[in-house]
């Protein structure tokens, strides 16, 4: 993993859809008090892309996740999952989706019950995956594998607490999850905020090799434009709650139409340079 890397991004225009939306707006407030988080924007997120949403603060990114993770209502706006009109009217239905799109969020500490241990929190995602019934030893495998798939040792884990792990352990397991809950879609919203530069390519390289071996959807939420480009097949840039640009990454970021991406790429030095994992932070050189 620590090799130079290039990165081709895929286009995926004629892969089929996961998850599209069309005018999705959410406004907050009344009156004086308004704030619309988001303005009608329209996306096609597809089967096994690896899509980066890239906005400065206060751009409307998480709000944004939130509405496509069905957390919060959205003001307008249609959303399709897999094809069809997301229905999450009820609880049972939520449940179902969820099934289908998972999210890690910029605070892995939020993410767990401080007073479940690791591994009861592993054996949850099993469980949620319909394996209640199979034999402990198929799920201490399972929990095995998933902890080795982000360099965790399972049975160093068994009696711990989240609270007992560093942030970038605590990243880490999120993605085991991920791993045993194979959802179609994962939602990362700043999954890499938490981490120095070398567990953050560490856990970016991670995304990819999920999304490589299980062709799920990543969404990756960034305010980073240097690490969307290193990591993704197509980038929509937002801007004042708006989608400015959208397109595959090397053709947004070599050849940038809107004033905004071409301000956030001017931000990044060396861009258009081959990628070495150890300067991906380049906000940090
Ligand atoms: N619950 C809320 N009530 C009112 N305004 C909100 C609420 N949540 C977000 N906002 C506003 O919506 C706008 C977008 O916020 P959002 O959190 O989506 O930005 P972001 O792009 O995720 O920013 P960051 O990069 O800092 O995480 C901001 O102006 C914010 O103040
Ligand atoms: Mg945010």
């Amino acid at each position: 993993m620590s090799e130079t890397k290039t990165r081709q991004s895929k286009d995926f225009t004629n892969a089929p859809m996961c998850l599209s939306g069309r005018g999705v707006t959410k406004v907050f407030g009344l009156g004086d008090k308004k704030t619309v988080a988001v303005d009608h924007v329209d996306f096609d997120f597809h089967v096994g892309e690896f899509v980066s949403i890239v906005g400065e603060s206060g751009s409307g990114k998480t709000t944004l996740s939130k509405m496509l993770l069905g957390l919060l209502n959205a003001t307008e706006g249609e959303i399709q999952f897999m094809g069809k009109p997301r229905d999450i009217s009820s609880g049972a239905k939520k449940r179902e989706y969820w099934k289908g799109i998972q999210a890690i969020f910029q605070d892995p500490f939020s993410s767990y019950n401080v007073f479940h241990k690791i591994d009861s929190v592993l054996l949850d995602c099993i469980n949620m995956r319909g394996g209640k019934n199979l034999p402990k030893e198929k799920k201490i495998e399972m929990m095995t594998e998933a902890c080795s798939f982000v360099n965790l040792k399972f049975a160093e884990l068994t009696n711990k607490y989240p609270f007992e792990l560093s942030g970038g352990q605590m990243q880490r397991l999120m993605i085991a999850r991920i791993f045993l809950l194979k959802p179609k879609i994962l939602l990362a919203d700043e999954p890499t905020s938490m981490v120095d530069a070398c567990s953050r390519a560490t856990i970016l390289d991670m995304l990819l090799d999920l999304r490589d071996e299980t062709g799920m959807t990543i969404i990756f939420i960034t305010h980073d434009i240097g690490l969307a480009y290193y990591i993704s097949d197509t980038v929509y840039i937002m801007e004042h709650g708006k989608f400015v640009e959208f397109g595959k990454a090397d053709e947004v970021i070599i050849n940038p139409k809107a004033a905004y991406t071409k301000r956030l790429i001017s931000d990044v030095p060396k861009i258009h340079e081959a990628w070495d994992l150890s300067t991906v932070d380049l906000k940090a050189e």
